[in-house]
């Protein structure tokens, strides 16, 4: 039997890996992926042979990960967060539509969910996913940025929680600039946006700022933007324990009373 296995790695933090994805890599005889989450990884992956491959390298790793599966040793293929969301599943598949080797073509592949950034990001203030919310990738690599501008018009005239993905890249900054004017068009000044930074990882860093006042030098590549909704509210958090503002979007059952 050959068996690939997809495997969602969390946001950093092993605490936040599922049971099934523990189990996978431990199934695993051969583990590719990027260097930066193999070392993440670190114990949990000890007992199988690690390929990495540098960013930038993606289908290189997709099809390393099918040749290998072939061979009939268990291989995994991990991406951080959750692989399916703008991660390296989609590849796998896309190469088994278009560039398929016949060899490929009895592999049976098990896809691992995961915790993405945008769910670690909500869990660390609060609830502000609680009502229609949506994602919007800012790189423009693959995807026309007209196509993302239009995205973003209709996510302000919905009046969705927005979480961007790829905010920025070394070469790329001013996609984060107009994204929030588009907003601004639809969404008032003072709605919070929360940026989550390094999210489950030692350097973690959650700041909070209204859509007037983002700014965009505070955002890296290893950032979540999460804009709220016109009813998303900063409330006091009075414990010592955490940060000292909740944030929440209501579903509405205070109104329904
Ligand atoms: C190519 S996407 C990968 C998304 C990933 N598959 C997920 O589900 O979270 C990379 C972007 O995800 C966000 N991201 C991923 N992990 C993050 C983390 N630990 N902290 C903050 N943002 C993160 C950043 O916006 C980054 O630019």
């Amino acid at each position: 039997m050959k068996t690939l296995y997809l495997i969602s790695t969390g946001p950093g933090d092993l605490a936040y890996l599922s049971p099934r994805a523990q189990w996978a890599l431990q199934q695993c005889q051969h583990i590719v992926g990027y260097g930066l989450y193999l070392d993440l990884l670190g114990d949990a992956i000890q007992h199988s042979q690690q390929h990495t491959l540098a960013l930038g390298q993606e289908t290189e790793r997709a099809e390393l990960a099918l040749d290998l599966a072939v061979t009939g040793q268990v291989t995994g293929l991990v991406s951080s967060g959750d692989i399916g969301i703008y991660a390296m599943a989609t590849l796998v598949f896309e190469l088994l539509d278009h560039q398929a080797k016949p060899e490929w073509e009895d592999i049976n592949i098990e896809v691992i969910p995961g915790i993405s950034a945008l769910q670690a990001l909500a869990s660390r203030v609060g609830a502000p996913l609680a009502h229609d919310f949506c994602t919007i990738s800012l790189s423009d690599l693959l995807t026309p940025w007209t196509t993302i501008e239009k995205r973003i018009h209709a996510a302000g005239q919905g009046d969705f929680v927005v979480s961007f993905y790829n905010p920025v890249s070394r070469k790329r900054r001013w996609q984060l600039e107009t994204a929030k004017q588009i907003l601004l068009k639809y969404k008032k000044a003072n709605t919070p946006v929360i940026l989550g930074q390094n999210l489950c990882r030692d350097t973690e860093s959650i700041q909070i700022t209204t859509l007037a006042e983002l700014d965009i030098e505070q955002v890296d590549m290893l950032t979540l933007v999460m804009v709220g909704n016109q009813e998303t509210r900063i409330i006091d958090n009075h414990s010592t324990s955490q940060h000292s503002h909740y944030i929440y979007t209501p579903r509405g059952y205070q109104a329904k009373q």
